[in-house]
């Protein structure tokens, strides 16, 4: 294999795309497109999101200290796309595309019901990596699809169909 330099880049691959859901103080709630995102520890269960300040997100995380992550059906295409290229500054992105909406058990934020999965998630820290502020969130419960849940209760990610 005859390698050349590239140019520099974030170049990890695959690049997870979930939709970040939360709410602000007075109840507003929005969520947004998110590919700056990992598994960060297994025990406590944790992950990171990154999100960039300027968005409108962002602040409602700060403030709220927590978020649902959604994973994203290749059915849903359409609402991921305008997650991600709508502001809810600009206007209620949840009205507009018709998302259906429940609190979640245990934390301040919305979930996106139509997702497969929707996990819950509490901020423990976050850092301010350059572009990004990366979330880091404990885990404290997960909703899915009754159909990926095994009798165990753990997730067959497999059987995700995701985008
Ligand atoms: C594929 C894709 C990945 C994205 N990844 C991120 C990300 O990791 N962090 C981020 O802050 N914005 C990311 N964005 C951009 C936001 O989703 C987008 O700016 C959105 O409109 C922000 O919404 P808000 O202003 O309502 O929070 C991504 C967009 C797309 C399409």
């Amino acid at each position: 294999m005859k390698k050349k330099l590239a140019a520099i880049s974030p170049c990890l691959q695959p690049s997870p795309n979930i939709l970040v859901s939360c709410r602000d103080s007075s109840g507003r709630d929005n969520a947004l497109v998110v590919g700056y995102c990992c598994n960060c520890s297994y025990d406590p269960p944790m992950l990171m999101v990154g999100i960039v300040p300027s968005r409108f997100s962002y602040a409602m995380v700060k403030e709220s200290g927590c978020f649902v992550v959604n994973l994203v059906g290749k059915d849903q295409r359409e609402l991921f796309d305008y997650m991600g290229s709508h502001s809810g500054r600009d206007g209620d992105k949840l009205l507009a595309t018709g998302a259906n909406v429940a609190d979640a058990d245990l934390i301040n934020a919305p979930i996106l019901s139509d997702c497969p999965v929707n996990i819950e998630c509490e901020v423990v820290d976050s850092i301010k990596t350059g572009s990004h502020e990366m979330f880091a969130a404990k885990i404290v419960r997960i909703h899915a699809d009754a159909t990926v849940v095994k009798s165990d209760d753990s997730l067959d990610t497999g059987l995700l169909d995701l985008i």
